[in-house]
Protein backbone atom coordinates (compact mmCIF):
# COMPACT_ATOMS: atom_id res chain seq x y z
CA UNK A 1 0.00 0.00 0.00
CA UNK A 2 1.66 3.57 -0.85
CA UNK A 3 2.23 5.72 2.32
CA UNK A 4 -0.28 8.38 2.91
CA UNK A 5 1.48 11.00 5.08
CA UNK A 6 5.50 11.56 6.15
CA UNK A 7 6.89 13.86 8.49
CA UNK A 8 9.81 15.35 8.32
CA UNK A 9 12.73 17.45 10.14
CA UNK A 10 14.69 20.50 9.21
CA UNK A 11 17.00 22.21 11.40
CA UNK A 12 17.60 26.18 12.30
CA UNK A 13 20.41 27.75 10.83
CA UNK A 14 23.17 29.78 11.06
CA UNK A 15 24.16 32.05 7.86
CA UNK A 16 26.40 34.26 6.85
CA UNK A 17 29.08 33.54 9.76
CA UNK A 18 30.62 36.72 9.38
CA UNK A 19 32.76 36.18 5.97
CA UNK A 20 30.13 34.74 3.48
CA UNK A 21 27.44 36.96 3.11
CA UNK A 22 24.88 34.58 1.32
CA UNK A 23 27.31 32.17 0.95
CA UNK A 24 27.95 30.29 3.76
CA UNK A 25 25.81 28.95 6.84
CA UNK A 26 25.61 25.91 8.98
CA UNK A 27 22.68 23.99 10.63
CA UNK A 28 22.48 23.13 14.25
CA UNK A 29 20.92 20.46 16.08
CA UNK A 30 17.53 21.90 17.35
CA UNK A 31 15.46 24.29 17.21
CA UNK A 32 13.67 23.11 13.93
CA UNK A 33 10.43 22.74 11.66
CA UNK A 34 8.39 19.84 11.06
CA UNK A 35 6.50 19.44 8.18
CA UNK A 36 3.96 16.46 7.45
CA UNK A 37 3.05 16.09 3.48
CA UNK A 38 -0.10 14.02 2.88
CA UNK A 39 -1.68 13.35 -0.97
CA UNK A 40 -4.07 15.45 -1.90
CA UNK A 41 -6.94 15.00 -4.18
CA UNK A 42 -6.63 18.56 -5.92
CA UNK A 43 -3.60 18.78 -7.91
CA UNK A 44 -0.89 20.98 -6.60
CA UNK A 45 1.15 21.70 -3.61
CA UNK A 46 -1.76 23.48 -0.38
CA UNK A 47 -0.96 24.59 3.20
CA UNK A 48 -3.84 22.86 5.09
CA UNK A 49 -2.29 24.32 8.48
CA UNK A 50 0.24 26.30 10.08
CA UNK A 51 0.41 26.49 14.01
CA UNK A 52 2.02 30.27 13.69
CA UNK A 53 -0.52 32.95 12.70
CA UNK A 54 2.15 35.10 10.88
CA UNK A 55 3.13 32.19 8.06
CA UNK A 56 0.97 32.89 5.32
CA UNK A 57 -1.76 29.61 4.01
CA UNK A 58 -1.31 31.06 0.37
CA UNK A 59 0.06 28.25 -0.93
CA UNK A 60 1.98 31.31 -3.82
CA UNK A 61 3.61 33.24 -0.72
CA UNK A 62 4.49 29.90 1.46
CA UNK A 63 7.77 29.12 1.03
CA UNK A 64 7.42 25.65 2.19
CA UNK A 65 4.29 25.02 -0.88
CA UNK A 66 6.09 27.17 -3.44
CA UNK A 67 9.25 24.72 -2.86
CA UNK A 68 7.09 21.21 -3.08
CA UNK A 69 5.07 23.21 -6.41
CA UNK A 70 9.31 23.41 -7.96
CA UNK A 71 9.62 19.87 -6.92
CA UNK A 72 5.88 19.15 -8.45
CA UNK A 73 6.29 20.90 -12.17
CA UNK A 74 9.73 19.32 -12.31
CA UNK A 75 8.20 16.16 -11.81
CA UNK A 76 5.54 16.33 -14.35
CA UNK A 77 2.86 14.67 -13.06
CA UNK A 78 -0.53 17.07 -13.38
CA UNK A 79 -2.79 15.39 -11.31
CA UNK A 80 -0.44 14.72 -8.12
CA UNK A 81 -1.12 16.98 -5.58
CA UNK A 82 0.46 17.27 -1.90
CA UNK A 83 -0.80 18.47 1.32
CA UNK A 84 1.45 20.30 3.50
CA UNK A 85 0.67 20.48 7.34
CA UNK A 86 3.40 23.20 8.35
CA UNK A 87 4.55 22.41 12.11
CA UNK A 88 6.88 25.37 13.16
CA UNK A 89 9.07 24.91 16.36
CA UNK A 90 11.12 28.23 16.35
CA UNK A 91 10.16 31.64 16.36
CA UNK A 92 9.47 33.49 12.41
CA UNK A 93 11.55 36.66 11.51
CA UNK A 94 14.95 35.72 13.52
CA UNK A 95 17.89 35.52 11.67
CA UNK A 96 17.77 31.26 12.46
CA UNK A 97 16.44 30.63 8.83
CA UNK A 98 13.04 30.04 9.66
CA UNK A 99 11.44 30.05 6.54
CA UNK A 100 14.04 27.53 5.26
CA UNK A 101 13.64 24.73 7.31
CA UNK A 102 9.96 24.77 6.86
CA UNK A 103 11.15 24.61 2.56
CA UNK A 104 13.47 21.97 3.26
CA UNK A 105 11.37 19.86 5.44
CA UNK A 106 8.63 20.30 3.47
CA UNK A 107 10.69 19.46 0.21
CA UNK A 108 12.11 16.08 2.27
CA UNK A 109 8.65 14.89 3.52
CA UNK A 110 7.33 14.92 -0.54
CA UNK A 111 9.71 13.52 -1.73
CA UNK A 112 10.15 10.48 0.41
CA UNK A 113 6.16 10.85 0.20
CA UNK A 114 6.36 10.38 -3.85
CA UNK A 115 9.09 7.38 -3.34
CA UNK A 116 11.91 9.76 -3.17
CA UNK A 117 12.19 10.38 -7.39
CA UNK A 118 15.22 12.88 -6.92
CA UNK A 119 18.44 12.70 -4.15
CA UNK A 120 18.74 15.43 -1.68
CA UNK A 121 20.88 17.47 -3.59
CA UNK A 122 18.64 17.89 -6.20
CA UNK A 123 16.41 19.27 -3.76
CA UNK A 124 17.72 22.46 -3.15
CA UNK A 125 16.96 23.88 -6.40
CA UNK A 126 13.73 23.84 -5.39
CA UNK A 127 14.40 24.78 -2.17
CA UNK A 128 15.78 28.26 -3.39
CA UNK A 129 12.70 28.81 -5.17
CA UNK A 130 10.68 28.48 -2.27
CA UNK A 131 13.35 30.55 0.04
CA UNK A 132 12.80 33.17 -2.43
CA UNK A 133 9.10 33.57 -1.21
CA UNK A 134 9.98 35.06 1.70
CA UNK A 135 12.09 37.64 0.81
CA UNK A 136 12.38 38.26 -3.16
CA UNK A 137 16.08 37.40 -3.07
CA UNK A 138 18.17 34.20 -4.61
CA UNK A 139 20.62 32.90 -1.85
CA UNK A 140 20.69 29.10 -0.47
CA UNK A 141 23.16 29.93 2.85
CA UNK A 142 20.15 29.22 5.37
CA UNK A 143 18.23 26.13 2.46
CA UNK A 144 21.64 24.15 2.26
CA UNK A 145 22.77 23.46 5.20
CA UNK A 146 19.08 23.14 6.68
CA UNK A 147 18.35 20.50 4.37
CA UNK A 148 21.98 18.91 3.48
CA UNK A 149 23.47 19.53 7.26
CA UNK A 150 26.88 20.74 7.71
CA UNK A 151 29.14 23.99 7.25
CA UNK A 152 28.44 24.80 3.87
CA UNK A 153 29.75 26.85 1.01
CA UNK A 154 27.30 27.97 -1.37
CA UNK A 155 29.98 28.54 -4.45
CA UNK A 156 27.08 28.63 -7.50
CA UNK A 157 23.30 28.13 -7.98
CA UNK A 158 23.51 28.40 -11.71
CA UNK A 159 24.50 25.79 -11.71
CA UNK A 160 24.48 24.35 -8.06
CA UNK A 161 27.28 23.79 -6.40
CA UNK A 162 28.21 23.21 -2.86
CA UNK A 163 30.48 22.54 -0.47
CA UNK A 164 31.01 21.11 2.75
CA UNK A 165 33.74 22.07 5.33
CA UNK A 166 35.24 19.91 7.34
CA UNK A 167 34.29 20.67 11.06
CA UNK A 168 36.38 20.63 13.98
CA UNK A 169 34.81 17.95 16.20
CA UNK A 170 35.05 20.17 19.68
CA UNK A 171 33.36 22.94 17.69
CA UNK A 172 29.91 24.26 19.21
CA UNK A 173 27.67 26.67 18.33
CA UNK A 174 25.78 29.49 20.88
CA UNK A 175 22.39 30.85 19.29
CA UNK A 176 21.28 33.91 20.89
CA UNK A 177 17.45 34.59 19.96
CA UNK A 178 16.24 38.06 21.74
CA UNK A 179 12.36 37.99 21.55
CA UNK A 180 12.59 40.86 18.69
CA UNK A 181 11.50 40.87 14.97
CA UNK A 182 13.60 41.81 11.92
CA UNK A 183 12.01 41.38 8.52
CA UNK A 184 15.51 39.80 6.31
CA UNK A 185 13.87 41.96 3.43
CA UNK A 186 14.42 45.18 5.34
CA UNK A 187 17.66 43.97 7.20
CA UNK A 188 18.85 43.57 2.83
CA UNK A 189 17.33 47.20 2.01
CA UNK A 190 19.34 49.15 4.48
CA UNK A 191 23.24 47.43 2.74
CA UNK A 192 24.73 49.33 0.49
CA UNK A 193 25.13 47.67 -3.01
CA UNK A 194 29.17 48.55 -3.14
CA UNK A 195 31.91 47.38 -0.85
CA UNK A 196 34.97 49.68 -0.18
CA UNK A 197 38.13 47.83 -2.12
CA UNK A 198 39.87 47.93 1.30
CA UNK A 199 36.92 45.80 3.13
CA UNK A 200 36.48 43.26 0.28
CA UNK A 201 40.18 42.74 0.12
CA UNK A 202 39.84 42.14 4.08
CA UNK A 203 36.55 39.98 3.79
CA UNK A 204 38.04 37.89 1.13
CA UNK A 205 41.28 37.19 3.28
CA UNK A 206 39.12 36.34 6.01
CA UNK A 207 37.07 33.49 4.19
CA UNK A 208 40.52 31.91 2.76
CA UNK A 209 42.26 32.11 6.53
CA UNK A 210 38.59 30.67 7.92
CA UNK A 211 38.71 27.75 5.15
CA UNK A 212 42.20 27.16 5.86
CA UNK A 213 41.51 27.04 9.65
CA UNK A 214 38.66 24.66 9.26
CA UNK A 215 41.23 22.54 7.75
CA UNK A 216 43.78 22.59 10.22
CA UNK A 217 42.04 22.46 13.15
CA UNK A 218 43.86 25.86 14.00
CA UNK A 219 41.15 27.50 16.56
CA UNK A 220 43.02 31.00 16.72
CA UNK A 221 42.91 31.13 13.53
CA UNK A 222 39.31 30.80 13.45
CA UNK A 223 39.11 33.60 16.08
CA UNK A 224 41.35 35.66 13.92
CA UNK A 225 39.18 35.40 10.98
CA UNK A 226 35.92 34.90 11.92
CA UNK A 227 35.14 38.84 11.71
CA UNK A 228 32.90 40.84 9.63
CA UNK A 229 34.27 43.79 8.05
CA UNK A 230 31.42 44.99 5.74
CA UNK A 231 27.41 43.49 6.84
CA UNK A 232 27.48 43.24 10.74
CA UNK A 233 28.54 46.96 10.85
CA UNK A 234 25.71 47.97 8.11
CA UNK A 235 23.48 46.05 10.44
CA UNK A 236 24.58 46.97 14.10
CA UNK A 237 21.90 49.66 14.10
CA UNK A 238 19.08 46.93 13.91
CA UNK A 239 20.51 45.73 16.91
CA UNK A 240 21.04 48.21 19.74
CA UNK A 241 22.47 45.53 22.32
CA UNK A 242 24.87 43.92 20.43
CA UNK A 243 28.29 45.59 20.78
CA UNK A 244 27.18 44.29 24.97
CA UNK A 245 26.42 41.15 23.76
CA UNK A 246 29.81 40.24 22.06
CA UNK A 247 31.66 42.22 24.57
CA UNK A 248 30.21 39.76 27.35
CA UNK A 249 30.84 37.06 24.56
CA UNK A 250 34.39 37.78 24.19
CA UNK A 251 35.29 38.32 27.36
CA UNK A 252 33.99 34.61 28.09
CA UNK A 253 36.62 33.64 25.72
CA UNK A 254 34.17 33.56 22.61
CA UNK A 255 36.38 32.85 19.07
CA UNK A 256 33.64 34.86 17.11
CA UNK A 257 30.49 36.60 18.03
CA UNK A 258 28.08 38.25 15.33
CA UNK A 259 24.86 38.86 14.00
CA UNK A 260 23.25 35.03 12.63
CA UNK A 261 22.05 35.61 9.57
CA UNK A 262 19.65 39.09 9.03
CA UNK A 263 19.42 39.07 12.52
CA UNK A 264 18.29 39.57 15.58
CA UNK A 265 19.97 36.18 16.77
CA UNK A 266 23.49 36.34 17.85
CA UNK A 267 25.84 33.29 17.37
CA UNK A 268 28.95 32.48 18.59
CA UNK A 269 31.14 29.48 18.82
CA UNK A 270 33.98 27.99 21.11
CA UNK A 271 36.10 25.08 21.10
CA UNK A 272 34.86 22.72 23.94
CA UNK A 273 31.07 22.33 25.89
CA UNK A 274 32.28 24.05 28.88
CA UNK A 275 33.28 26.88 26.74
CA UNK A 276 30.46 27.33 25.18
CA UNK A 277 28.35 27.33 27.84
CA UNK A 278 30.20 29.88 29.88
CA UNK A 279 30.14 32.24 27.00
CA UNK A 280 26.52 31.62 26.52
CA UNK A 281 26.36 32.69 30.32
CA UNK A 282 27.52 36.11 29.90
CA UNK A 283 25.14 36.26 26.91
CA UNK A 284 22.31 35.69 28.52
CA UNK A 285 23.43 38.01 31.53
CA UNK A 286 23.17 40.91 29.49
CA UNK A 287 20.14 40.32 27.90
CA UNK A 288 18.58 39.74 31.60
CA UNK A 289 20.33 43.09 32.51
CA UNK A 290 18.88 44.89 29.70
CA UNK A 291 15.22 42.91 30.50
CA UNK A 292 14.97 41.47 27.13
CA UNK A 293 13.43 38.41 26.84
CA UNK A 294 15.15 35.44 24.77
CA UNK A 295 16.55 32.03 24.09
CA UNK A 296 19.77 30.14 24.05
CA UNK A 297 20.52 27.36 21.85
CA UNK A 298 23.75 25.34 22.20
CA UNK A 299 24.70 22.89 19.64
CA UNK A 300 27.48 20.86 17.89
CA UNK A 301 27.13 21.62 14.49
CA UNK A 302 24.17 19.37 12.97
CA UNK A 303 25.84 17.12 10.00
CA UNK A 304 22.66 15.69 8.74
CA UNK A 305 20.46 18.12 7.76
CA UNK A 306 16.93 17.27 6.47
CA UNK A 307 15.51 13.94 7.82
CA UNK A 308 12.65 11.72 7.59
CA UNK A 309 11.13 11.50 11.05
CA UNK A 310 7.81 9.05 9.63
CA UNK A 311 5.84 7.91 7.84
CA UNK A 312 2.34 5.88 7.38
N1 LIG B 1 22.30 35.90 3.95
C1 LIG B 1 21.00 36.39 4.22
C2 LIG B 1 21.10 37.78 4.81
C3 LIG B 1 20.30 35.48 5.17
O1 LIG B 1 21.97 38.01 5.65
O2 LIG B 1 20.32 38.64 4.42
C4 LIG B 1 18.91 35.91 5.46
O3 LIG B 1 18.14 34.84 5.85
Amino acid sequence: MAIEKIKAFAPATVSNICVGFDVMGLAIEAPGDEVLASRHHTPGAHILSCNHEKIPLDAGLNTASVAVQALLDKLGDPQMGIGLDIIKKMPVGTGMGSSAASAAAALVAANALLGEPFRKIELLDFAVIGERAADGATHADNVAPSLLGGLMIIRSLDPTDVIQLPIPSDLYVGLLFPHITILTKEARGILKTEVPMKLFNQQVANMGSLISALYREDWEMMGRSLVDMVIEPQRACLIPFLSQVKKAAYEAGALTCSISGAGPAIFTFAKGKTQIENIGRAMVDVMNELNIPHDLHISKINQKGSIVLEGK
